[in-house]
Parts: structure tokens; sequence; C-alpha cells
């Protein structure tokens, strides 16, 4: 196994006749780490991680393992394992042959060929399906079968494509904790690309946000969580309510906002002045009924678990998303309020 410390992108840039479908991604990788390549489709997941296989060359840009230039050389060159959306299984072989495929390539003696295959099927707990062809399987355990075959080879770097895209909800769950259990019991170092928001944030160590080929924001799970660097990043992050909003005031600690039939008083990501128009992003189970807030009409309610979420209307038109922990009817005049610190207000640059 070529084992490394840090894996470093540099201005990696690709682009398709003209355009960028990615432009100027700069990323460092530390060995263990697991690092979720998050957007909406389109955004340049997959060319970034085309780029790190080595299956599509760079326009622009290089890519390094500490002191080794990588992105010159071919795919097989690399020692990375890819697992895709589709599983692309050999349909004539058993799990076990699947499995071991790739080290009866590289010539590995036989013995530890049967060793290794072992230790991943029991891995992956496919135990009972060693001597299944792929087409006797779930879509799950399909998965689990490429899992290990990519695993199986001790790669430096796993490299994942929306693996769970294909399965069930309840099984994509499962998949979560499988992958993330495999990632830390085998040490591996994993970039895994999803435009799932939910599946980044629970699995990753670190999330790249990447909008039409930029990157908008590198961070920890919690640090996008509670400090998205723009609206886009807070779209993609939850904040369901972005209203377009202007700067009434701007005091050290909060910026006061107005819109249609609503002020609120927020806090600043970035320099702010009066008569700015802005975007105030608020998350829904930040949103409650209180005393003295914006008056609203309650619309729709939805019950959730412990919560209740609750859609209501502004005077003015203005759809809320919010949370309720007693059930209003819908036609409740309510009064609605957030917390200074929980209200982010951006800049409301052109999108
Ligand atoms: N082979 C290609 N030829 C031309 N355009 C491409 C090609 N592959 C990707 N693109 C374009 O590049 C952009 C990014 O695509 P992609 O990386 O596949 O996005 P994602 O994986 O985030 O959905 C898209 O606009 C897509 O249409
Ligand atoms: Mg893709």
């Amino acid at each position: 196994m070529s084992s490394f410390d840090t894996l470093r992108l540099d201005g990696v840039t690709r682009r398709f006749g003209g355009k960028d479908a990615l432009s100027g991604l700069s990323l460092e990788i530390h060995k263990g780490e697991f690092i979720a390549l998050l957007g909406p489709s389109g955004c340049g997941k997959s060319t970034a991680l085309n780029c790190l296989a080595g299956l599509l060359p760079l326009s622009a840009g290089s890519i390094w393992q500490d002191d080794r230039r990588l992105d010159t050389l071919p795919p097989e060159r690399r020692g990375f394992g890819m697992v895709f959306q589709s599983y692309a299984l050999f349909p004539h072989l058993s799990v076990r042959k699947n499995i071991a495929f790739g080290l009866q390539m590289r010539h590995l003696p036989r013995a530890e060929v049967r060793r290794r295959t072992d230790e991943a099927i029991r891995l992956v707990r496919l135990d009972e399906h060693a001597t299944k062809l792929p087409g006797q399987l779930s879509g799950g355990q399909q998965q689990r079968v490429a899992i290990a075959r990519a695993v199986v080879l001790e790669p430096s770097l796993v490299l994942m494509d929306e693996p769970l895209s294909n399965l069930d909800a309840k099984l994509r769950l499962e998949m979560r904790t499988e992958i993330r259990r495999l990632h830390q019991s085998l040490g591996l170092t994993t970039v895994y690309v999803t435009h799932d928001q939910e599946e980044a944030l629970s699995m990753a160590d670190r999330l790249v946000v990447l909008r039409d080929g930029r990157v908008q924001q590198v961070g920890t799970p919690e640090e996008l969580h509670t400090r998205p660097a723009n609206r886009h990043v807070a779209d993609f992050m939850g904040y369901r309510n972005l209203l377009p909003m202007r700067v009434t005031s701007v005091t050290r600690e909060h910026v006061g906002v107005e819109g249609p039939g609503m002020t609120l008083t927020g806090t600043g990501v970035g320099d702010l002045f009066p008569g700015d128009e802005v975007v105030a992003a608020i998350r829904p189970e930040d949103l409650v009924v209180g005393e003295g807030g914006v008056p609203v009409t309650v619309e729709v309610v939805e019950y959730q678990g412990r919560e209740l979420a609750v859609e209501a209307r502004t005077d003015q038109g203005i759809m809320l998303h919010l949370r309720a922990a007693e059930r209003p009817a819908p036609g409740d005049k309510v009064s609605v309020v957030a917390d200074p610190a929980r209200v982010l207000v951006f800049p409301g640059e052109p999108s």
C-alpha cells in the first residue's frame, strides 16, 4: 500500500468545451480523514472525483501525494479504490470471485488472496452469501460487494461517488453507518461524493461544499451547520427561510433588518451597512411561536415526531417555515420570534 500523510489538490480545474465544470479546487486531505464533496447535481462533484482518480485529465492545477506528483500518473498507478453509484460487478462471477479479482490481477500468492478475500467478505458481512452471483443479491448487498472489492486492495485513498443513491431510505441509513465503520476500522482515507446534506453531515469529518464548480466552504459539520459562509451554503444546510430584506441598523453585535411586513434582529455575516439589500437565513427549528414577533397566519401543520412543522404566511404573503411545540390550527394568527444569534444576515449578492 502506498501510504501518505497529505494529499494536496492545488487549483484543480477541469473544463468541458470552454466551460469550467470544476474551478480551482484547492484542498489538503490528511491521512485517515473522511471528506465529503457536497453540492447539488451538476456542481462538479463527479468531475472532482474523476480528476482525483485519474479518469479525467486536468485542464489546470496539480495533485500531490506528499512530494509526489500524481496528476500525471495513469489511474492504476495512483493506487486508489473506487466505488460508484452503479455497482459494476461481474455478473458471472460469485461474490468471492468478484472480491478476489483485483488481488489475482496483481499475481499475489494464492494463500494471501484467500486470506484477504475472506477478511473483506467478513468486514462487509457477506459470509453467508460468498458463493452467490450478484444477481441473487439485494441492491445493498451488491453495493457491499463493490465496497469490499475496493477496500480489499488496501488503497491509500477510497473514492466513492454517490454509492448509496440507488438504495431505499432505510438501507441508505444502515449503509452510512457501515461505510463509516469500515472507514474507521480499516484506517481508510475516504473522499465521498453526495448531494445529500444529511448524509454528508453524518458521515464526514470535513465537508467541501461546491456550487457551479467552485468551492463555497470547507469545514467540519458543526462549522457548516452553525456558520455557513454564504447564503448558498446556508440554503444547503437547512436554512429553509431565506428572506430578502434590507438593513435598517448595524451595531457591534447585531443587524436590524426589515422586509415586507416584518422586522428582525440578526447577526451579520460580512460587512453590512444600513440600506444594504440582504438575505436573512433562519432554520425552521430556530423560528418559534412567541410574543411580540412577526405576525403570521398558520396554513399547514405537520406532525414530525417530537415537534410540529408549521408553514405560516405573513400579512404581506411571505411564507415562513417554523416549529411549534403545541398544535396550532390552520387559520390561527400567531406571532413568531427567533434568537438574533440564529438569524444570519448575508449580503444579497446577485445569484
Ligand atoms: N464529459 C462531459 N462533457 C461535457 N460536459 C460535462 C462532462 N461531464 C460533466 N460535464 C458538465 O460538468 C458539470 C459538472 O458535472 P458533474 O461533475 O458530473 O456534476 P455532479 O457530479 O456534481 O452532478 C455539469 O455542468 C456537466 O454537465
Ligand atoms: Mg455526479
